[in-house]
């Protein structure tokens, strides 16, 4: 009888030892400790021993029983602690990974262009201020000397809202009469940049909406001389000191005498290209002398006043900077595109 529980508790414990998983360690414990296990039944037996056998086996048996019961446990908390181990270690954070940038956004294309242009400007002493995209046809056409039915409003094609008389601007010069209302009979220099709207046919050379940068000074003795210097100077900051410039007669209603600007073509250098249609010279703006009527309109006297302005269209002044030969890629939102510019 004691051998038998020897023998036993030598390979109940081994293989104990061998358990590795929770459903093995219970089938251990119902093989050996369970109501039918061998345990059980080896004590079953103590009862059929002779008398003077049965103090010793009965004691025997109990410590066998409690030497398995201490082994189980122990063996239950070493299988508790590897599995926690293991789930640690699987969802463990490895603190030398580099981190995950986030995508990090940068200015738009136009946006930096139109930066550069106030940069310019403001290092002339000119301040930004700026006007309603949606204005009314007195503002946008009619103080600007172009009435109703005026030949000169076939240079803008507009977009009419469905409240008479309103519009949204196709040219930045109704911030020429606002700017004069704000601050006569002082004289001024300020650029006024925004967005402009006009019901084109799309195509890789205009859209509908663009963004445009109006110039404008007033003073006692503004001459067309200060309008050449401050666009000569303009156009050398924005496209390189080697460019020549040119102005060339042109017309708008609100100035007179108006002109263009152009400068040599960034791709050929004057000999003529495709890009400059074989003429060497790329148009970069429209400008002129203040018109005495708008001049009038705005609360100056033409008499004492007199002013210079001029428009720009920085997406075009871009695509010549950046030889892009599609208008729609600014605002087709193409992130192959403006991830050129970052
Ligand atoms: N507003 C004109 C245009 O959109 C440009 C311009 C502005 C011309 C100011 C002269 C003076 O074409």
């Amino acid at each position: 009888m004691l051998a038998e529980l020897y023998a036993m508790q030598e390979a109940a414990q081994r293989e104990l030892g061998a358990i590795e998983s929770p459903e093995a360690l219970e089938a251990w414990r119902q093989a050996y400790l369970g109501k039918k296990g061998a345990l059980t039944t080896l004590l079953r037996g103590i009862g059929a021993l002779p008398a003077e056998e049965r103090p010793e086996a009965g004691r025997v048996a109990n410590e066998v029983k409690q030497a398995l019961e201490t082994t189980y446990a122990e063996r239950e908390e070493a299988l508790r602690q590897a599995a926690a181990a293991r789930d640690l270690s699987a969802s463990a954070i490895d603190v030398r990974l580099p981190g995950r940038a986030p995508a990090l956004g940068h200015l738009h294309i136009s946006t930096q262009t139109l930066r550069e242009i106030y940069a310019i400007f403001a290092r002339m002493g000119f301040d930004v201020l700026t006007s309603p995209e949606v204005e009314d046809d007195v503002t946008n056409f009619q103080l600007l000397n172009i009435p109703p039915d005026h030949p000169a409003r076939d240079m803008w094609s507009t977009f009419y809202l469905t409240r008479p008389g309103l519009l949204l601007r196709t040219h930045t010069s109704p911030g020429q009469v606002h700017a004069m209302r704000k601050f006569p009979p002082e004289p001024f220099r300020v650029i006024l940049p925004g967005k402009c709207y006009r019901y084109e046919q799309v195509t890789t050379r205009s859209e509908e909406q663009f963004h445009q940068v109006e110039g404008m000074a007033v003073g006692r003795n503004i001459t067309m001389a200060d309008l050449k210097g401050v666009l000569a100077h303009f156009a050398r900051e924005m496209f390189g000191a080697e460019r020549d410039v040119r102005f060339r007669p042109s017309y708008f209603p609100f100035t007179e005498p108006s002109a263009e600007v152009d400068i040599s073509c960034s791709l050929c250098g004057g000999k003529g290209c495709q890009l400059c249609k074989y003429s060497g010279w790329i148009e970069i703006l429209g400008c002129g002398m203040v018109h005495p009527v708008v001049l009038r309109n705005g609360g100056y006297d033409p008499d004492e006043y007199s002013g210079f302005a001029f428009g720009m269209g920085p997406e075009r002044m871009c695509m010549r900077k950046h030889s892009i030969t599609d208008i729609r890629l600014f605002f087709g939102n193409d992130l192959r595109f403006l991830q050129q510019f970052s």
